[in-house]
């Protein structure tokens, strides 16, 4: 009986995989609000370098991992994929539950597989200093990291609500040597826009995004960073599912369900797109991605276009929202709060090779708590969604009796949230679900823009 499943350093792969290339639909493209017009890579040289652009805009199957990331990736990858035997015996399934363990990175989650990328390329191109946002800290933290090993400055506007709920992230970051604000703040005219009038503004990540986008294109030297959503972040993440794939067939197994949280798309990308790339080939294999119903953007949001960010300074993006002037409940799965949905998941979805569900705050963290007093590891509240999930698939398989394979992508632990695991254990957590009416008051404005197809 093998708990985990190694695999040598040799044997990390050394391409990302590119699934624009296999999209049985293409992505429509990113439109320029003004005109109406598919933007072109050129307009996007004041946000993000040109070595980035190529990657999003890219069909190429495969890209070469460049020697000096992969010396940066072998810090913590390969990644163990564990057999959650302890889940499996507590749930009395005859499934096999696998967990791709992601919170082995330095700081604790899948975000550094593009925070060291997206930090390297910056580099090359000549970037002194970066700008991003962040929502539970994971991804400020990540590429706090990423921006040290490189040399890079690195400004991170933290959700208000985050920053207050979670202290010991900023305190990762600046260990790293990054400069952490709580969003919105006084240092853009996005964020004091909506400081006026409510200088405690619990903040969103449309807001956040809006101020690193402003701050990057009027400094000089400076780029922004995006931890989710676009293109080549969910290439960069598809490390995970080449891991897991190798490491499957040590175990002379193929899934049959893979699932992830989604929060803007990317560790459930990172898992399943190579797996999606088989289904297109004829594998039949059932891909869920797991959100929360406070946040509800696959399972109740439209298909539209929609800006990325709340002060519309990104391009029209082709994707699941429940609109850019979503400000969240302050539910504890801060990574999860995104208004919109990664536009190659939100085709994906469109297109039926994956399927999403949606789960409630208590519901998530009881599946939580059970995978700590199972397996042991503490999941970040974000990965209790996915816990959620499987914990409802190998009940399915239970009362099928199906010797199903499931694997999960483990996006990270929550050693740094224990302030939401004391909220609930000592029942202050509370459900709440996104209003049908509210989401149609959040959409009606977009209404204007063309739709994709
Ligand atoms: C641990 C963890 N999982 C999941 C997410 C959701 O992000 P994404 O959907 O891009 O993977 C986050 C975001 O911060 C996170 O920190």
């Amino acid at each position: 009986m093998n708990r985990k499943i190694i695999l040598s350093e040799q044997d990390m792969p050394r391409a990302w995989y590119n699934i624009q290339a296999d999209l049985p639909n293409p992505l429509p493209p990113p439109l320029n609000p003004a005109t109406g017009e598919p933007i072109t890579p050129d307009m996007l040289t004041p946000i993000f370098p040109m070595n980035l652009i190529e990657q999003e805009v890219s069909a190429e199957r495969w890209i070469d991992i460049p020697d000096e990331v992969v010396e940066k990736l072998l810090m913590w990858r390969p990644t163990p994929l564990y057999r959650a035997y302890a889940l499996e015996k507590f749930l009395k399934t005859p499934a096999h539950i696998y967990f791709k363990n992601e919170g082995v990175s330095p700081p604790g989650s899948h975000k550094p597989n593009t925070a060291i990328p997206q930090a390297y390329y910056n580099k090359v191109f000549g970037t002194k200093r970066l700008t991003t946002e962040t929502g539970a800290g994971q991804w400020g933290s990540a590429l706090a990291f990423a921006c040290n090993q490189f040399g890079l400055e690195l400004k991170v506007y933290m959700v208000r609500v985050s920053f207050n709920q979670k202290p010991y992230r900023k305190i990762m970051m600046e260990t790293w040597g990054a400069k952490c604000v709580p969003s919105p703040s006084p240092d853009t005219n996005a964020g004091r826009k909506y400081l006026e009038g409510n200088e405690n503004h619990p903040g969103s990540l449309g807001i956040a995004i809006s101020e690193a986008i402003e701050d990057a294109v009027t400094t000089e030297n400076s780029k922004y960073s995006l931890g989710s959503v676009l293109n080549h972040v969910m290439m960069h993440q598809t490390i995970i599912g080449l891991e897991a794939q190798k490491q499957l067939a040590m175990a002379g197994e193929y899934p049959d369900v893979v699932i992830g949280c989604a929060g803007g798309g990317s560790n459930f990308a990172g898992v399943s797109f190579p797996f999606v790339r088989d289904k297109i080939h004829g594998k039949e294999v059932k891909i869920i991605a797991s959100e929360p119903v406070s946040c509800p953007t696959m399972t109740k949001g439209p298909y539209v276009y929609d800006f990325g960010d709340a002060a519309q300074t990104t391009p029209l993006l082709p994707m699941y929202s429940i609109g850019h002037d979503f400000v969240p409940a302050p539910i504890h799965a801060g990574g999860l709060r995104y208004h919109g949905m990664a536009p190659l998941v939100s085709r994906l979805v469109m297109d039926r090779l994956i399927e999403a569900r949606a789960y409630s705050q208590l519901e998530t963290f009881a599946a939580g708590l059970t995978f700590a007093r199972t397996e042991g590891f503490i999941p970040a509240p974000e990965t209790n969604h996915a816990i959620a999930c499987v914990i409802d698939e190998a009940k399915k398989a239970k009362e099928e009796g199906k010797e199903k394979v499931i694997l999960m992508n483990w996006s990270g632990h929550g050693i740094i949230d224990l302030a939401s695991y004391d909220a609930y254990l000592s029942g202050k957590l509370e459900d709440y679900a996104l209003p049908d009416e509210e989401i149609a008051k959040l959409v009606k404005e977009l209404e204007k823009y063309p739709k994709p197809v």
